[in-house]
């Protein structure tokens, strides 16, 4: 019986993490449900995984006996202290920073799909890294394809795209995107963010970041392919020319309950691959002037420091007002290099740094959106 933490348990992730504890309740057994407030959905899940911790970022009154209940900063650290075997991260944002910090620093097992911690931690953590299996579904697929082969070996890793609904539209008919169609993508079902961030492709940019830091891969070395299918999830080159490809049909279900059940493979009710009905597979070069964002998260990544950092935070804000309404599509791109160009800050050493970079990042983001 494995035990679990399920952090951000009512979002994409959560949710699809606890249909896999509903598959396997002789070997899976919640023992934390967090997320950011007491929701009618955290409720039901209290009542129906009865774990024996809850957190909420935001203090509520919770009214369930033989729960020990954890809140706010404090209660982060508190979690981190707790005997379970599986720290899962699906935390949506900046937000999954401190709980992937606290973890790591005492070692515990994450399993994350939390890619804006593993960026903005990247600088002063990746020696734990480590300790972190990714579900990042392209993540997820470099690292069954690395068990192939020797780490020593690898000449490439190559991470998909789908390309996002706006793949096929005419870059003048970019500025008058809506929030509505920016949130239909075409393959996945996920969160806000993550959604917005496929449709501008910085989610890809934003991975590269990630997959720099995990497999401590150099930039020159991590390609990005468009890959509207979405069953080639991530491949990975060898010195050899031979190329290891992970392919499925999209279901976020398969990487997390891998991570859950590594080293061995569950059946899940995933949908299995026919190769014949498929036929045939497409691959594009990815266009930077329609997507600028996956090009300036390459330099951003390159250039290291406090970059990916401030890339990480702008990019969440310019998003949060595209889609109340703000912001128009197209501003995005421009108000994350704005920010950039505006942010000067040392090497971040410690947890406190990262957090100061952000405070000042915001502010930045403040005074600019203010301004115009
Ligand atoms: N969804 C996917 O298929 C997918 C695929 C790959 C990677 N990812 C990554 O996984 C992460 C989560 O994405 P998602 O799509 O699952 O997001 P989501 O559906 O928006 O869910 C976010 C979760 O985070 C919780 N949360 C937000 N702020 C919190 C805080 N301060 N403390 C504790 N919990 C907090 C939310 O709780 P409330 O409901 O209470 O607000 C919710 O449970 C992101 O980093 C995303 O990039 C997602």
């Amino acid at each position: 019986m494995k035990t679990l933490a399920v952090l951000g348990s009512t979002g994409s992730i959560g949710t699809q993490t606890l249909d896999i504890v509903r598959k396997y309740p002789d070997k899976l057994k919640v023992k934390l449900l967090a997320a950011s407030k007491l929701s009618p959905l955290l409720k039901k899940q209290i009542e129906e995984f009865k774990p024996k911790y809850v957190y909420t970022a935001k203090k509520d009154s919770l009214e369930y006996e033989g729960i020990t209940y954890f809140y706010g900063d404090e209660g982060l650290k508190e979690i981190s202290d707790l005997e379970i075997d599986l720290f899962i991260n699906g935390i949506a944002g900046i937000a999954g920073i401190k709980p992937t910090y606290y973890l790591l620093e005492k070692n515990k097992n994450l399993v994350t799909a939390n890619k804006e911690a593993i960026i903005c931690l990247g600088e002063i953590l990746k020696d734990k890294y480590r300790f972190i299996f990714p579900i990042d579904s392209e993540h997820s697929a470099v690292y069954q394809c690395l068990l192939t082969g020797r780490k020593e070996d690898v000449s490439r890793i190559i991470l998909t795209a789908s390309g996002g609904p706006f793949r096929n539209k005419p870059i003048e008919e970019f500025e008058s995107i809506t929030v509505e169609e920016a949130l239909k993508h075409p393959k996945w079902k996920m969160g806000k963010k993550v959604t917005i961030d496929s449709a501008t492709l910085m989610n890809k940019g934003l991975e590269v970041i990630e997959a720099h830091y995990l497999f401590n891969i150099s930039y020159e070395n991590i390609d990005v392919v468009i890959h509207p299918d979405s069953l080639v999830h991530g491949l990975v080159e060898f010195k050899d020319g031979t190329v290891t490809a992970n392919i499925s049909y999209p279901d976020m279900r398969i990487p997390i309950s891998y991570a859950i059940s590594y080293p061995e493979r569950w059946e899940i009710g995933a949908n299995h691959i026919c190769l014949w009905e498929i036929g045939k597979l497409e691959f594009f070069k990815p266009d930077y002037n329609k997507f600028p964002l996956l090009k300036i998260a390459k330099e951003v990544g390159k250039k290291g420091s406090f970059y990916p950092i401030v890339l990480t935070v702008a990019d969440e804000l310019a998003v949060n007002e595209f889609l109340e309404g703000h912001i128009k599509f197209t501003d995005i791109p421009v108000l994350v290099e704005r920010v950039l160009e505006k942010s000067n800050f040392k090497d971040p050493h410690s947890l406190e740094d990262v957090i100061s970079i952000i405070e000042e990042t915001k502010h930045i983001f403040k005074n600019i959106t203010m301004e115009t």
